[in-house]
């Protein structure tokens, strides 16, 4: 059992172990190899930036910006925050290196830990990892919103989520004719049944009467179904980019249900909204958000440039991950397992040469092999290679060295095959071909 230490990770952050960080690793190369097959390339940013990057981007009155945030003054009197997300630093990095006269869209992707000071609970953390995209550039084309959506639907299928679903939303732009107008109303219907609401949507008619629609609390359900819709307040615009973004969707035969009150909780966004869930997460069950900030890099000081991305919660896909390889035992293709093929049972001098040797080709070779520093018995050798989760073990004595023929034991089923040291390797290799 684990003894209590004088120190331990802050609330809300947490180590990622062995054998765990075999999953995350591979959740991100697919990442890497999926996004590499849509033209996008990767983009290393600070943790922190300056606080005003993020109040101006993602807005002062979000609760992301106005509660969550880390901030703190620097040494030369700066205000400073860890990232809450990463659009705004991708857009601050689109300006600051010119990349407005690289062909465009740019197309960027990254990966790393966010920071939000929110209540932690199972899949939410104060630092939690994001794998995000983004497109700058270029047109604000609808084919470009469902390929962003089809690499991520691709990605997921490939990394092996299973029952993800889509919604989408479009939350219009910010014109009198379009969400400002829309956004009047509701305020006004909103007022009407102030005293029915919680005093977080009570606050909200004010500041962001947009985000009384995400609400959960189950006493305000009845009220906010009846409340207006931003479809029927589309300019023409809108819905016609609307339209045609689902008709595109349709085209990359993507399945889609529309959401009005996904209106996300970032001031950025216009148009195009989406999210995606995944079972086995609980109430916090959306693993990726995103959509369309036309508007963005303008209101950093750039000129108009258009953008949409994603970010996929990284902790909650690899809870859903592991939810479904519990589902499906041992043998599940997710089942991550941290333990040598291989433990090298050495006894005598002359056979530890031999067994360094061997632990040095086999290591090139690729297989996990474990070589223990001092000479055990055979029984007690064999029981340490078992307790690893050993698939073989080489039984190298001073006997076979001298033979010249070596000793591999399966240790599921105790069989024993002796063979000449180079025959051994290229035995491994057909082994691990034929698992593969
Ligand atoms: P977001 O919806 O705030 O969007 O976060 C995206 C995803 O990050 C969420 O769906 C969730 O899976 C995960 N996430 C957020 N907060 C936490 C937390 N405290 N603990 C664990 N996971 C969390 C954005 O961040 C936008 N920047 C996405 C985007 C990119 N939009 C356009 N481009």
């Amino acid at each position: 059992m684990a003894t209590k230490s004088k120190f331990q990770a802050i609330k809300g952050t947490r180590d990622i172990q062995p054998p765990e960080t075999a999953l995350w690793n591979r959740v991100e190369q697919t990442a890497h190899e999926v996004f590499a097959t849509f033209g996008y390339g990767e983009i290393r940013m600070p943790v922190f930036e300056p606080t005003e990057l993020f109040a101006r981007a993602v807005g002062g009155e979000t609760d992301i910006v106005s509660k969550e945030m880390y901030s703190f003054e620097d040494r030369d009197e700066t205000s400073i925050s860890l990232r809450p997300e990463a659009t705004a630093s991708v857009c601050r990095a689109y300006l600051e290196h010119g990349m407005q006269s690289l062909p465009q869209p740019v197309k960027l992707y990254y990966m790393g830990p966010m920071f939000r000071r929110e209540r932690p609970q199972k899949g939410r953390y104060r630092q939690f990892y994001q794998i995000g995209a983004e497109v700058l550039g270029g047109t604000d084309a609808p084919a470009i919103d469902a390929e962003v959506i089809e690499m991520l639907m691709t990605y997921f299928d490939k990394v092996g989520l299973h029952g993800a679903t889509l919604y989408i939303n479009s939350i219009g732009h910010n014109a009198e004719n379009c969400r400002r107008g829309y956004v009047e109303q509701l305020k006004t219907e909103l007022a009407k049944i102030k005293d029915n609401l919680g005093p977080d949507s009570q606050r909200r008619i004010d500041t962001n009467p947009l985000r009384v629609l995400d609400s959960k609390l189950e006493s305000e359900q009845p009220y906010i179904e009846k409340l207006p819709r931003i479809a029927d307040h589309l300019c023409d615009e809108c819905k016609a980019h609307y339209a045609a973004v689902k008709r595109q969707l349709e085209l990359r035969g993507l399945l889609y249900q529309e959401n009005w009150r996904l209106v996300r909780g970032l001031d950025y966004y216009m148009r195009t909204t989406f999210e995606i869930t995944a079972p086995g997460l609980g109430s916090q069950n959306a693993v990726c958000g995103g959509g369309r900030y036309d508007g963005l890099v303008e209101l950093l000081g750039g000129p108009p440039t258009k953008g949409i991305g994603f970010a996929i919660g990284e902790d909650r896909l690899i809870l859903s991950l592991q939810e479904r390889a519990k589902l499906e035992g041992p043998d599940s293709p997710l089942a991550t397992r941290h333990s040598p093929l291989l433990y090298i049972a050495w006894m005598g001098e002359r056979a530890y040469a031999a067994a360094i040797r061997a632990a040095k080709d086999l290591r090139n070779a690729g297989f996990s092999v474990e070589l223990p520093p001092l000479e055990q018995k055979f029984g007690k050798a064999l029981g340490q290679a078992d307790k690893l989760g050993a698939k073989y073990a080489l039984i190298l004595g001073d006997n076979e060295v001298a033979e010249g023929l070596w000793t591999l034991k399966t240790l599921l089923t105790g069989e024993q095959q002796k063979f000449p040291e180079p025959e051994l390797l290229e035995f491994l290799c057909q082994q691990k071909k034929v698992s593969s």
